[in-house]
């Protein structure tokens, strides 16, 4: 039977990078038997452009009936005027709750080639490959909240963090399971001296971990995790945390690698799935056709790998990257004298050759 992938490309670079993503997986699909089928779909101002809305209903039931979602990025200058409920962010917004998007993986690996581009010294990120799982539709961003009261005559405004043990429960499970097929190691974050959730968090994550005594599981405070990252990063396999923590963790853990052209991430549903950069829409270059296409084709191996359970053909992908890398073919966001300047086509025949 094939599995139908539904492709948004989005704004901006968007059209580029995904179909160089999608010329890579037709390539794995051809040479392991994947049956692939795409269907592409409008999303973000394009929509907005097309049919007056950022997230046409088509698109969202196209994506909620696919296997999984590869989407490129939406927004650009052009609709800066939009009114707010029509702008092209909200079609992320949109997807994120009607695919029911609970956890986002943000795997920060840092290919050999490219140490150094870090920020961080070659021999302290060197080996670092750690992949943040952040709890998506629940804590502080998703509780009650108040704008503005006036409580004993002062004006205040609150937002209220909680969780449940289903949530945690399903967000510490995911990232068991995806520790198993890496180190085995899981890295609970949480706030656990100050904050209640982080008392039941710790507590419920304790209770997952024995049925998975395969697993060293670890629990840091955050402000300690924000520091160990930078300090010592390739300590980690699988950092496990919630949504406000979660969303600063893997920002600052992007960084590490000095190239975001390069990062892809997944955010996984109940039913589907869906695989897109960590950058946006680029517009300075858009058009261009100079765009990295490594962190779509990346996020397109992770669908592979999450959704569809092809774990040779992810593997074949990464290291296809890897090896363009190595073979020195560099697009002009990581350009430097003596490599092999390469445009987003270049660069995608590179890694279709190493398949
Ligand atoms: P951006 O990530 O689009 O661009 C930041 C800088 O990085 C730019 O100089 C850009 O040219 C460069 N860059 C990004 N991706 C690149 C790639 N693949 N290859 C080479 N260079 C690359 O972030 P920015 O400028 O803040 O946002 C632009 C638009 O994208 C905005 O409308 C923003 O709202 C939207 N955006 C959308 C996201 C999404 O769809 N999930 C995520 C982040 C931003
Ligand atoms: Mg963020």
């Amino acid at each position: 039977m094939s599995k139908k992938i539904v492709v948004i490309p989005g704004d901006g670079i968007g059209q580029e990078i995904t179909d160089s993503a999608v010329a890579v997986l037709k390539k794995v699909s051809d040479k392991y038997n994947l049956n692939l089928e795409f269907e592409s779909h409008p999303a973000g101002g394009t929509a907005y452009d097309l049919c007056g809305t950022p997230l046409p209903q088509t698109t969202l039931e196209a994506a909620q009936n696919a296997d999984a979602v590869l989407f490129g990025a939406v927004g650009g200058p052009k609709w800066d005027n939009v009114e707010p409920t029509l702008r092209p962010e909200k079609a992320v917004l949109g997807l994120r709750k009607g695919l029911g998007l609970y956890a986002n993986l943000r795997p920060i690996k840092v290919a050999d080639a490219l140490v150094e581009y870090s920020p961080l010294k070659e021999e302290i990120v060197k080996g670092t490959d750690v992949l943040i799982v952040r709890e998506l539709i629940g804590g502080i961003y998703f509780g009650d909240k108040c704008e503005s009261e006036i409580y004993e005559g002062n004006e205040r405004a609150w937002d209220l963090e909680n969780y449940s043990v289903p949530e945690v429960n399903r967000i510490v499970e995911f990232a068991m399971q995806a520790s198993k097929k890496r180190k085995n190691k899981v890295t609970s974050v949480d706030k656990s001296n100050v904050l209640a959730t982080s008392r039941l968090w710790r507590r419920t994550t304790a209770k997952v971990a024995e049925k998975y005594p395969e697993i060293t599981l670890e629990n840091l405070y955050v402000d300690n995790c924000a520091m160990q990252l930078a300090i010592n990063p390739s300590q980690f396999d699988v950092i496990v945390t919630g949504n406000l923590f979660g969303d600063i963790l893997s920002d600052e853990a992007a960084v590490l690698s000095g190239s975001i052209g390069m990062l892809p991430s997944a955010s996984i549903g109940e039913s589907t799935s869906l695989y897109e950069p960590i950058h946006g829409s680029a517009p300075d270059i858009a058009g261009k056709g100079i765009a990295n296409p490594l962190a779509t084709i990346l996020s397109a191996a992770m669908l592979l790998r999450y959704s569809l359970d092809e774990q040779e053909a992810a593997t074949c992908i990464e290291q296809a990257v890897d090896k363009a890398l190595a073979q020195g073919y560099r697009t002009p966001d990581l350009y430097k004298e003596g490599f092999i300047k390469a445009d987003t086509k270049t660069m995608t025949e590179a890694v279709l050759n190493n398949i």
